[in-house]
C-alpha cells in the first residue's frame, strides 16, 4: 500500500510538471493565457481566440476544458479528437460572429494547448 501511494504521488508530481507548460493568468472571468512562449502562428491564433471566443462566455470555459481534458458544461471528453466538433458547435451558434478560418485557427490553438497541458 505504501509503495502504491508513493507511486501515485510520483505520478501526480510528473503530471503537474507537465501542466506547467500552460501559463494561465488570473482566475474566474479574468482567466486568460500568457502567450509569451507560444510559437508565432499560435500567438496569432490566440489573438483570434481572445477576441472571438469571449462573445458569449469568458475564456475560463475554454481554459478549464484544456486543463482538465473535460468539457465543463457537458462533462464530455475534451481531447484532440473533440476540439474540431466543439469549434463547429460554437461557429453554428446564433450570432457567433466567426468565420470558418477563425474557428480553424482556434481549433489549431486548442490542439497545441492540449499537448502543452500534457493532455
Ligand atoms: C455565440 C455564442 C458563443 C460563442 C461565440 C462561443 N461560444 Fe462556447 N459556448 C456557448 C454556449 C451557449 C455554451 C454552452 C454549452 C453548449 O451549448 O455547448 C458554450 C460552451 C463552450 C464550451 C464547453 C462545452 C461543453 O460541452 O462543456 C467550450 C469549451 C467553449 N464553449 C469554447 C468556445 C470556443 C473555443 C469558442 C471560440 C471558437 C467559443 N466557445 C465561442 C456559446 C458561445
Amino acid at each position: 500500500m505504501k509503495k502504491f501511494l508513493v507511486t501515485m504521488l510520483l505520478l501526480a508530481a510528473t503530471a503537474s510538471s507537465a501542466h506547467a507548460g500552460l501559463k494561465v493568468v488570473g482566475r474566474g472571468d479574468a482567466m486568460r493565457l500568457d502567450p509569451t512562449s507560444f510559437p508565432p502562428a499560435m500567438k496569432a491564433n490566440y489573438d483570434v481566440m481572445r477576441t472571438k471566443c469571449v462573445k458569449c462566455h469568458t475564456l475560463e470555459r475554454t481554459i478549464v476544458a484544456i486543463q482538465t481534458g473535460v468539457a465543463p458544461i457537458s462533462g464530455q471528453p475534451f481531447d484532440r479528437t473533440a476540439t474540431k466538433a466543439y469549434g463547429i458547435k460554437m461557429l453554428r451558434k446564433p450570432d457567433s460572429n466567426m468565420t470558418k478560418p477563425e474557428v480553424k485557427a482556434t481549433v489549431d490553438l486548442m490542439n497545441y494547448l492540449l499537448s502543452e497541458a500534457g493532455q
